[in-house]
């Protein structure tokens, strides 16, 4: 098969599109056939030598850790197989259902392929009249954004939101989730973005380089920070007394954690993890029409250097999606 893969961390150039081997899957495990593969920020900075690098293993690796694609092969039975995900609910697998995912993160994904081995954890069926390219592009951000409100802040109607940069991948999401659950929500995007924040739901839509978040925003219930750093730090003065901001960015985790504290204010870093059940009920949002994933641009998996390029150069609009095949 050919797949993009990693011989060393480095620049864009050390993205490598090569021949190679396929696995088997083992107990519990599935072979995809590859539609389309999802890019986030965390691909680029594990290409670096930073990010998840640090659980992939040996090289060669191959990065990618979302995906959509065709069930091709079955561990264990011919063409049928049924099994309790880690949630317990009952699901049946057949070759030739399309599937998406997040895959083993932190650890190797390798999603960046024409085949990949998934557990069957990992996995949802992609509901009839969805567009698999799409959905290649969802399982990350939608786990974190649903993983940061449902889980790290335990969310309640009813209570106020601010998610900090709402018109990227996460943002986005956890606007319109936020939304969904009977929030008010605030959302900071560049001027350029601010008819994007309106059109998600947005309560009140914040240009960041114009408006000084303390100055517009007060008694924040939960703010899902996607941004980090100073700017994390800052928007802690809009916390209620007994608000929590979820900090995404790990780099500065630590960071925010301690301004936090020192500001007599609650943050939590969190990463994100597989969920089959949580990621079921995204697609069943998204085939309801209470869920929208904006596209930024499709690459050809063979450049997946201008796709990395694009990500990096943190103005995306919506996800970054490597195309794979039909
Ligand atoms: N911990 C986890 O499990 C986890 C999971 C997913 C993502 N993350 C991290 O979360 C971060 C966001 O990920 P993503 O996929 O959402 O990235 P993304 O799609 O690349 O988001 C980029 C967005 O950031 C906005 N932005 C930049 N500076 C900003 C600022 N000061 N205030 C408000 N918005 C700003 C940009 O909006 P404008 O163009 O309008 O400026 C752009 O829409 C990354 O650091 C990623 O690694 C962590």
């Amino acid at each position: 098969m050919k797949a993009v893969r990693l011989h060393q961390f480095g620049g864009p150039e050390v993205l490598s599109y090569e021949d190679a081997p396929v696995a088997s899957p083992h107990s519990g495990q599935v072979l995809i056939n590859t539609i389309a593969a999802g890019v986030n920020p965390i691909d680029w900075k594990t290409r670096d030598g930073g990010g998840a690098s640090g659980f992939l293993g040996d090289f060669p690796v191959i990065l990618g850790w979302e995906c959509s694609g065709r069930i091709a092969v079955i561990s264990s039975h011919q063409g049928r197989s049924q099994e309790k995900n880690t949630q317990g609910a009952d699901r049946e697998w057949q070759v030739g259902d399309l599937v998406f995912g997040l895959l083993n993160f932190p650890e190797a994904g390798n999603c960046y392929a024409e085949k990949v081995i998934a557990d069957t954890n990992h996995i949802a069926r992609i509901p009839d009249g969805l567009d698999p390219l799409l959905m290649s592009g969802l399982p990350l951000v939608g786990l974190t954004a649903w993983q940061a409100l449902f889980e790290a802040a335990n969310l309640q109607s009813g209570q106020k939101v601010l998610v900090l940069a709402a018109a990227g991948g996460v943002g986005h999401i956890a606007v319109q989730l936020a939304k969904w659950a009977g929030a008010w929500v605030a959302g900071s995007a560049s001027s350029y973005n601010q008819e994007q924040l309106i059109q998600l739901g947005c309560d009140q839509a914040i240009d960041y380089r114009q408006q000084q978040l303390d100055e517009v925003l007060s008694d924040i219930d939960v703010i899902i920070d996607a941004v980090g750093g100073e700017t994390a730090i800052a928007a802690l003065d809009c916390l209620a007394d007994d608000g929590i901001t979820v900090t995404l960015p790990s780099v500065s985790a630590a960071q925010v954690v301690d301004a936090a504290t020192k500001k007599n204010r609650k943050a939590v870093p969190m990463r994100v993890s597989p969920n089959a059940a949580q990621l079921e009920t995204l697609a069943q949002l998204m085939a309801d029409g209470e869920l929208k994933l904006n596209l930024d641009r499709v690459f050809p998996l063979n450049q997946v250097a201008d796709a990395h390029l694009r990500s990096q150069n943190g103005r995306p609009q919506g996800k970054i999606i490597l195309k794979i095949a039909d």
